[in-house]
C-alpha cells in the first residue's frame, strides 16, 4: 500500500473515542521518499494538532536545530508519532491507545525501508523494547528489534525541560550526531 493510502486510512480512524472527540486534526507523520533517517516520538502537542504535522512546536524547534547541527535536513528525514492524536492536556498516551495506534506505525515502518530509525524518549522507546525500557541503559547505540535497526534516546522535550546544559540535551545531541554518521 502506498504512503497516501495509508496515510488516507490513518486520518480516518476513530479507534479511541475520547482523543476523536478532543482533536482538531489526525498528525499522521511525515516520510519524506526514500528517507534513510526515521525519527519516531510520542504523540502530537498544540501545534501540532493545530498544524497536523509532527514536532512543529517547541520540541520539534529544538529538534530541527539539532538535526541540522549533526547535518541533516529535517525535510529529509520521517518523523512519525506512536500516537496520530493529541492526547488531551497533553497527558501521556494511554496503554489501550498505544495498542489501538501500534498498527498503523507498523504499517508506517513497513513503507520506510531499511531506515535507521531513532525512538525519541521513554514512549517510543517502550514501543520498540518494551514497557519499563531505560533509555539512560539503551542510549547510545543501535539495536536490532524485529529486523529493524532503533537507536533509542532522549525525546526533545526532555532536553528542554532539563536546559542546555542538562544530560539529556548533550545526549540528544550525541544520538542524532550517531545516527547522522550511520546514514
Ligand atoms: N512531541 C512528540 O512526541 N511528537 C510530536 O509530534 C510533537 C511533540
Amino acid at each position: 500500500m502506498s504512503w497516501e493510502a495509508l496515510a488516507t486510512e490513518i486520518r480516518g480512524c476513530t479507534a479511541c473515542p475520547e482523543l476523536v472527540a478532543e482533536r482538531d486534526r489526525v498528525v499522521v507523520g511525515e516520510l519524506p521518499a526514500g528517507a534513510r533517517l526515521v525519527l519516531v516520538g510520542e504523540a502530537p502537542g498544540a501545534q501540532e494538532d493545530l498544524e497536523g504535522r509532527p514536532f512543529v512546536g517547541r520540541a520539534g524547534q529544538l529538534l530541527d536545530r539539532l538535526l541540522a547541527e549533526a547535518g541533516l535536513d529535517r525535510a529529509d528525514v520521517g518523523v512519525l508519532n506512536t500516537l496520530k492524536c493529541r492526547p488531551p492536556a497533553n497527558r501521556a498516551p494511554k496503554t489501550p491507545e498505544l495498542a489501538r495506534c501500534r498498527p498503523w506505525l507498523e504499517r508506517q515502518l513497513a513503507c520506510s525501508g531499511d531506515a535507521l530509525l531513532v525512538a525519541l524518549g521513554g514512549t517510543a522507546v517502550g514501543w520498540f523494547f518494551g514497557r519499563g525500557a531505560k533509555i539512560g541503559a539503551l542510549r547510545g547505540s543501535v539495536a536490532t528489534v524485529d529486523g529493524r535497526r532503533v537507536l533509542p534516546t532522549y525525546h526533545p522535550s526532555a532536553a528542554l525541560r532539563f536546559g542546555p546544559n542538562g544530560a539529556p540535551m548533550a545526549a540528544l545531541r550525541e544520538d542524532l550526531a550517531l545516527a547522522a554518521s550511520l546514514l
